[in-house]
């Protein structure tokens, strides 16, 4: 297994999945999602999701991965059920229209990191200049790309791994100190109780979808990120361990998230939040409302706080962005028998192309701009980014039912137990069965079969 590379110890594998998972996801998507769905009873609900149903889907796939050395389309190969590879490749597309669009964001973010930094702060004045201006934002989703694939053309232990170990404490770090100063703010408590209070009456399935989209995504669950990333674990690690400590870093960022943005919504809106789910506070709220209160800093100190945000951002969204790329390139290396550094420069061209469409999205063109209404959407980037989520459901739910049902529990278990001294006779194990044979297939088709319904058809039936 050399040739393939893998970790170079557990923490290494822990903050590159970590990486994986925390991203655009947590610090752009996360606030904007609560803003749109009601507030705390959206995060109540994500918060569920993530711990009861999102952890044993990041159990399974570490666990396929680790135990199979495989992409996900080899995966299933492997383990001997080549009629069930379907999973892996529809993961695989999933990768592919998620980093398309993905990307896109990401362009964004490093455009505002550049601009702020060569002093043009104004940039977040008129954010709906900026998205329009299709050269110049194509133009940073290029760069951006090309680090990504910078990345992953040297390897997992060699880029991902370095990369995620500095910058995922700097990133928290920042955050927790724009909490603190959030916090300070005239009618931050305003915003606080909107995002901690739940009204449990307003929950009903735009709630639970929107949560339950949200936690698969943030997590990188449901296409294989993480079959990939598992597939370079070394057998004395503990998965079970592992999974959890990635759970709880990506959800205590996205909540500490929360708790920096909405107080400055509240304080730029002299503590109304009933404005929360409009357009600024869409899409655009860090994108907006985060840099009208760098500006209260001054224009010096403001700009220098937001280049050095917008720079942590575009790093975080960077070890996503590696995540979602190293899924296509490990099956053409795998799979395909390509050399890694071809393989990466023909999938990233690829996937920039299909990327496009959403590029031109926000503003450049009308056609793609407007031209796809559904019930959750307008825009061919929230189309894209609508599909995506349903297939990373749609993925976590045939993933854990094939590990339940045909590959069968007992394979999981003992592949687990593998770096887990004594897991036997623990109550995890008796919980993991109960979640993965039961709670998780189950709820999971029910959910996503209404999630369905509601996001493209407009049926709410709860
Ligand atoms: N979890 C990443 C984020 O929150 C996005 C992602 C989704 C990465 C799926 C890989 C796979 O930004």
């Amino acid at each position: 297994m050399a040739t393939r590379g893998s970790f170079s110890n557990r923490l290494g594998f822990v903050l590159a999945a970590a990486g994986s998972a925390v991203g655009l996801g947590n610090i752009w998507k996360f606030p904007f999602e609560v803003a749109l769905g009601g507030g705390a009873a959206f995060v109540l609900m994500y918060l569920l999701f993530c711990f009861l149903l999102c952890f044993p889907v990041m159990v399974t796939e570490v666990t396929i991965g680790r135990k199979t050395q495989k992409n996900p389309v080899g995966a299933f190969t492997a383990l001997g059920f080549k009629n069930w590879r379907f999973i892996g490749v529809l993961g695989l597309v999933a990768g592919v229209v998620i980093l398309s669009f993905y990307n896109v964001i990401a362009g964004w973010a490093f455009g505002y990191f550049v601009e702020m930094a060569s002093g043009n702060f104004a940039v977040s004045q008129n954010f709906g200049a900026f998205t329009s201006d299709w050269v110049k934002v194509g133009l940073y989703a290029i760069v951006f790309m090309f680090f990504t694939a910078f990345f992953v053309s040297k390897g997992v232990s060699g880029g991902i791994e370095r990369l995620a170990k500095i910058l995922m404490p700097s990133l928290i770090v920042m955050i927790l100190i724009l909490v603190g100063y959030s916090f300070t703010l005239p009618n931050a408590m305003e915003g606080v109780k909107f995002y901690l209070i739940p009204d449990v009456s307003a929950i009903n399935i735009g709630t639970i979808g929107g949560a339950l989209r949200q936690a698969f995504f943030s997590l990188s669950l449901g296409m294989g990120a993480l079959i990939t990333y598992g597939s370079y674990l070394s057998k004395n690690d503990n998965i079970v361990s592992s999974s959890a400590f990635i759970t709880l870093a990506d959800v205590g960022i996205a909540f500490i998230a929360g708790l920096m943005i909405f107080p400055l919504v509240a304080y730029n809106n002299g503590g109304d939040m009933s404005m929360v789910q409009s357009d600024q506070a869409g899409p655009g709220l860090i994108f907006i409302t985060l840099p009208g209160v760098f500006e209260t800093l001054g224009p010096g100190l403001g700009a220098f706080i937001g280049a050095f945000f917008f720079l942590l951002l575009s790093f975080a969204a960077l070890t996503s962005t590696v995540s979602l790329l190293e899924v296509p390139v490990s099956y053409a290396v795998d799979e395909l028998r390509m050399r890694r550094k071809p393989a990466v420069i023909v999938v990233a061209i690829i996937i920039f192309v299909v990327g496009i469409p959403s590029l031109l999205a926000n503003g450049a063109s009308d056609f793609f701009g407007t031209a796809f209404k559904l019930p959750r959407s307008s825009d061919f980037l929230s189309l894209v980014a609508g599909l995506a989520d349903i297939m990373l459901l749609f993925g976590g739910f045939l993933i854990v039912s094939f590990a339940a049902f045909i590959w069968k529990k007992h394979n999981l278990h003992e592949e687990i137990a593998s770096g887990y001294e004594g897991y036997e006779n623990t109550f995890v194990k008796k919980g993991i069965s109960f979640l993965i044979t039961f709670l998780c297939p189950f709820i999971l088709a029910i959910l996503f079969v209404l999630v369905l319904l509601d996001n493209f058809f407009g049926i709410a039936l709860i």
